[in-house]
């Protein structure tokens, strides 16, 4: 097996991520040997799930005790908390945030450490979530060799997909993924609130936009974009654009220049698959433009 000299593995930061990828590693027979957190109650409770894990108070115990230490601490904790430990020569120290570039570990690196990044390209709101979707996932990594080659093993062998980042993509790379995730997420809460309008709630409102979500997920995946766009836009339904965009003024009119705004992103997408007729495509537009530049009413 290559990458033996990173045999034990160690968590600095005992919250989700951390946990599921302590626990989905340690299942899978990898040496999870310590962990610390910011508190040892935390500690505890993710090496009770791995076993083998020893829980420690100090983060430098785990740093001493590890050949590749992962950690799993928000985002802007990594070069505070990298800072304040000692790092030996050949070990491994590896972050899990998908935003930071790898100098955000220079404190380890100077120290002689190999630094990487492993950012499983998934959202996890609990633990057990997370435990359920690491497989499936990609990670996108970084890292010199000898260290990219055992993240490689480490993402196959949790069932993932290892993608390695070109340098220097990192931030565009993340930006697309929280377009996918949260946004998508405020998207749906946009929507679910127009139900509000005609007395159905939020909750019935998901329960009902969800099976569309999905829908419209497994039909990119199977047709690909621009053919996974349908609706009036597709179809040159001027009309009921038209309808939306009045009624909308009317009842939800803060939700206007979203649907404007996203209008015509679609637009585009619409006549790469169903090439508009111009007429039809100036029409809309207009429609979009209008009240996104000059704000005006809807004409009927
Ligand atoms: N959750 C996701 O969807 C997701 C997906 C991909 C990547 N990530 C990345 O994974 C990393 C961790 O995210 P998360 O969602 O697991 O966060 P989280 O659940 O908030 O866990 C962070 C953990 O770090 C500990 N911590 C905070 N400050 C610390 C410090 N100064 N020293 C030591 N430990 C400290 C906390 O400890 P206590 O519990 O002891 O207070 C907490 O358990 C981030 O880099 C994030 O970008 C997260």
């Amino acid at each position: 097996m290559k990458g033996r000299e990173f045999q034990t593995i160690g968590f600095i930061g005992a919250g989700t991520l951390g946990t599921a990828l302590a626990v989905s590693l340690a299942r899978r027979g990898h040496r999870v040997a310590a962990v610390a957190s910011r508190t040892y109650a935390s500690s505890q409770r993710l090496a009770a799930r791995a076993p083998g894990c020893q829980p420690h108070s100090s983060l430098q115990e785990v740093v001493d005790a590890c050949d590749l230490v992962l950690l799993t601490v928000p985002d802007d904790a990594i070069t505070p908390v990298t800072e304040s430990l000692t790092w030996r020569s050949g070990q491994a120290a590896v972050h899990c945030s998908g935003a930071k570039p790898l100098e955000v570990l220079e404190a380890a690196r100077d120290q002689g450490a190999l630094v990487g990044s492993f950012h499983p390209l998934q959202t996890f709101s609990t633990v057990d979530q997370a435990l359920e979707s690491l497989a499936g996932s990609v990670f996108a990594l970084e890292g010199e060799p000898p260290l990219l080659e055992h993240l490689k093993e480490l993402v196959q062998a949790l069932g993932g997909r290892p993608l390695v980042l070109p340098p220097g993509s990192r931030t565009l790379y993340h930006a697309s993924a929280v377009m996918v995730c949260g946004y998508l997420v405020a998207l749906a809460d946009r929507a679910s609130g127009l139900w509000e309008t005609f007395g159905l709630n939020r909750r019935q409102a998901l329960e009902a936009l969800l099976p569309l979500m999905e829908g419209t997920l497994r039909s990119m995946d199977d047709n690909g974009i621009p053919q996974a766009v349908t609706g009036p836009l597709v179809r040159g339904d001027v009309g009921t654009v038209r309808a939306h965009l009045q009624a909308l003024e009317r009842l939800a009119p803060e939700i206007l220049p979203l649907y404007c705004r996203l209008g015509l992103e679609t637009l585009q997408l619409a006549d790469a698959k169903a090439h508009l007729n111009s007429e039809q495509q100036r029409d809309m537009e207009t429609l979009f433009t209008a009240y996104l530049r000059e704000g005006f009413k809807i004409p009927a």
